[in-house]
């Protein structure tokens, strides 16, 4: 059977880059996304309009509540692989906008479980995210630590959708894996995220706010990394065939459900990252030191033994190179140089 592979969210940050590479390999590809203004609309179409040079790439602009819409699609290019990466993102505008979460989110994503079900998907890969392992201070995170404590509505929406999935795989038995993706940056990255906001304050001699006065550390993992965890996944069914193969495996007892993490299993602490894109930039950063903001967690660090058991994965690019990448890509794309 051809591979044809249905990617939501497919103009927004990892969704291009992933759509980008399969694409690339000659494989068939769906994108699906609303396209909505959560930020700058002209990088998501500047994104589309790549991979609209793609003869076996297809688009659709519709948001994901809109059932009828998504069934349409599902029909008319049968995907066997379904990559369901929109959502609303962003911790912090979860504190504004609530409902928003749970329309994209839960609505959406239960859209997309239900129809993945009814037409027989092979295999349904899910973002998740590692905001769910929120206040737990057992380092690093492991997919089966218990993810009792979460600290946004972000984070509460994704966790909800590891629940919905589970169920769903249990009662219909539809293979699906969830993804709890660590802070992915890289070049086209999102103009909400850390690197954006620090190099675009930079260069402009704007204040960068850095909270928790900057004591906090993330596991920075660069967008082809995470691609490549992608990737390697998608022949990875969950199935009960190999049960005890993998120590510390996720594999549900008793549905072919299995969660990942996506990391770079290294700890950045934030003054450091700043210090690294300062030196790709050749210049000092005004710095303005900010309490923790609401929802946030203070630290993340992947353990990725898992996926690297399963696929061979392993991270290849170091935080020095990723931040260099992005900087050339923002200084072409914004003509600054
Ligand atoms: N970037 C990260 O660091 C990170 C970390 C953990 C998890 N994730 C998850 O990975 C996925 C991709 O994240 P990203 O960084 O590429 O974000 P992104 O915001 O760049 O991409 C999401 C895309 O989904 C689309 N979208 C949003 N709501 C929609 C809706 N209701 N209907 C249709 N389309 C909709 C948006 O227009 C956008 O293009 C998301 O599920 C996110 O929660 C990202």
């Amino acid at each position: 059977m051809k591979t044809k592979i249905l990617i939501t969210g497919s103009s927004g940050f990892i969704g291009f880059h992933l759509s980008k590479k399969l694409l690339g390999k000659g494989i068939k590809v769906h994108g699906f996304d609303s396209m909505n203004n959560y930020y700058d609309v002209n990088l998501k179409k500047a994104r589309c309009k790549i991979l609209k040079e793609y003869k076996n790439f297809s688009f659709t602009k519709n948001k994901l509540e809109n059932k009828e819409a998504l069934e349409k699609i599902f029909k008319r290019f049968r995907p066997n692989i379904v990559i369901h990466l929109a959502a609303q993102a962003g911790v912090r505008y979860s504190i504004e906008k609530p409902r928003v979460y749970l329309d994209s989110n839960i609505t959406g994503t239960y859209n997309i479980i239900e129809i993945s079900k009814k037409m027989n998907v092979k295999h349904l890969i899910m973002a998740s995210s590692s905001s769910v392992y929120g206040a737990n201070n057992k380092i690093p995170f492991k997919e089966t630590d218990k993810t009792e404590t979460q600290l946004s509505i972000y984070s509460a929406t994704k966790k909800s959708n590891e629940s919905m999935a589970h169920s769903y795989s249990n009662i219909w038995k539809i293979p699906i894996t969830m993804l709890r993706f660590f802070t992915v940056y890289g070049p086209w990255g999102r103009p909400d995220m850390a690197l954006f906001k620090f190099t675009k304050g930079i260069l402009a001699n704007k204040k960068i706010d850095i909270y928790n006065n900057g004591k906090m550390y993330r596991d920075f993992t660069y967008v082809d990394d995470i691609v490549d965890g992608i990737r390697l996944l998608i022949n990875k069914i969950p199935n009960h065939k190999n049960v005890g193969r993998y120590k510390n495996d996720s594999l549900s007892p008793v549905a072919p459900f299995r969660i990942l993490n996506i990391g770079n299993t290294k700890k950045v602490f934030l003054l450091d990252f700043i210090k690294e894109i300062e030196k790709a930039l050749g210049k000092k950063a005004i710095r303005n030191y900010m309490p923790l903001q609401k929802g946030d967690v203070k630290q993340t660090l992947s353990n990725t033994n898992l996926l690297k058991d399963i696929t061979g994965y392993k991270s290849k690019t170091n935080l020095r190179t990723g931040i260099k990448n992005f900087i050339s890509w923002y200084k072409k794309y914004y003509n600054k140089n």
